[in-house]
């Protein structure tokens, strides 16, 4: 069976969840253009959710994507947030703010128990999953609802891992991606592989349909990722500008700069490796600064120091998400750059 079969979708397209950049309305607009449309459901919390889903399901009849984290929450750790907080306190000082207070609770929940049923009355037709996948119970309780669950892998044993344990699609999600990693076997860095290298070696690792992802930004980068094997292909960055995404005016002013061409990989804004352009707190304090706190629990104390930034226009403490393709970005309806990375399936059939 095809991905757009499996998918319920005319294109084998899909638009990234973006956490904390897009909401219901980029994924009703690309639904809308015959591909599948994505939404982050990790920050919303239960209200959110509900509205959120509720105008998906009141906005279109074709099929959409809710998209979760699967991490564990850490245990606190008041030595390493302390830490933390005086990394920042000069920060703090410079813009006159107070100091940040220590880390009240996640930012970021994992799916749970709680959310499945929420959902149940509306039974999903597509999920995605970053950080792995729902314990069996949970996994299962969203699989009696019929529905298609993708999760993302950035190395070959994580795909293998993932068709194991029930992913009926594998995201190969290679090192040029903006935003997090979607590691959960390997913390260590280096096992981390680009798109061109990663994507044909988890093809031939899964017997599931694999999509392609990271830094894929135009037709002819989906028409290389079909020649490489993929069923389909999974774009976030290219999408970033469009007048659908609640990107902040500081992210979209460094994704039109030239400082999109140098993006790295940072734990500073949530405590989990993630893809963003290089901004002053990266380089001054180091973009993996092992103080840190684990993840989601880094992101209360710089949250002050980023919305008084942005408030005056800065992006110095923001997390200026991104991957290391930005080319394909224009402030244009999403509907447009689904129809320009769809020309790049004609190509690939042709
Ligand atoms: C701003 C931004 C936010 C992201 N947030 C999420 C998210 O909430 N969930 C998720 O599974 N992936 C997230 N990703 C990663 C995407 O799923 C995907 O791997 C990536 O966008 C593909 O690479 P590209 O950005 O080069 O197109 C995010 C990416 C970006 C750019």
């Amino acid at each position: 069976m095809s991905l757009q079969q499996l998918l319920g979708t005319e294109l084998p397209l899909i638009q990234a969840p973006m956490a904390g950049v897009q909401g219901s309305a980029l994924a009703l607009a690309v639904c809308g253009a015959g591909a599948l449309g994505s939404l982050p459901c990790a920050m919303l919390d239960a209200a959110s959710l509900q509205r959120e889903v509720a105008a998906l399901a009141a906005g279109t009849s074709r099929p959409w994507n809710l998209n979760f984290f699967c991490h564990t929450l850490p245990a606190p750790d008041a030595a390493r947030d302390a830490a933390w907080r005086a990394l920042l306190a000069p920060y703090c000082g410079e813009m006159g703010l107070a100091l940040p207070a220590a880390a009240s609770g996640p930012t970021r929940k994992p799916f749970d128990a709680d959310t499945a049923a929420l959902l149940d009355a509306m039974r999903p037709r597509v999920l995605s999953f970053h950080f792995g996948l729902p314990p069996p119970g949970l996994l299962a309780h969203v699989k009696s609802w019929g529905a298609v669950v993708m999760s993302s892998a950035t190395t070959v044993p994580e795909a293998q891992w993932l068709a194991a344990h029930g992913a009926d699609v594998v995201i190969a999600q290679g090192l040029e991606a903006g935003g997090h990693r979607g590691l959960f076997l390997d913390s260590d860095l280096s096992t981390q592989m680009g798109t061109l290298a990663l994507l044909p070696q988890v093809v031939r690792a899964v017997h599931c349909p694999v999509v392609a992802a990271g830094g894929i930004a135009d037709a002819a980068g989906v028409a290389a990722a079909m020649a490489l094997g993929a069923a389909g292909v999974q774009v976030g960055t290219a999408y970033l500008l469009c007048p659908e995404c609640s990107t902040s005016a500081p992210h979209r002013a460094a994704l039109q700069g030239a400082g999109a061409q140098h993006t790295a990989l940072t734990t500073l804004f949530s405590g989990r490796p993630a893809r963003g352009i290089v901004n002053r707190l990266m380089r001054e304090l180091g973009a993996l600064n092992p103080a840190a706190p684990a993840f989601p629990l880094a992101t209360a104390a710089v949250a002050p120091l980023r919305a008084a930034a942005e408030k005056a226009g800065s992006g110095d403490f923001s997390p200026l998400w991104c991957g290391q393709n930005a080319s394909g970005c224009r402030a244009v309806p999403a509907a447009q750059i689904t129809r320009a990375l769809a020309a790049g399936l004609r190509a690939a059939n042709a």
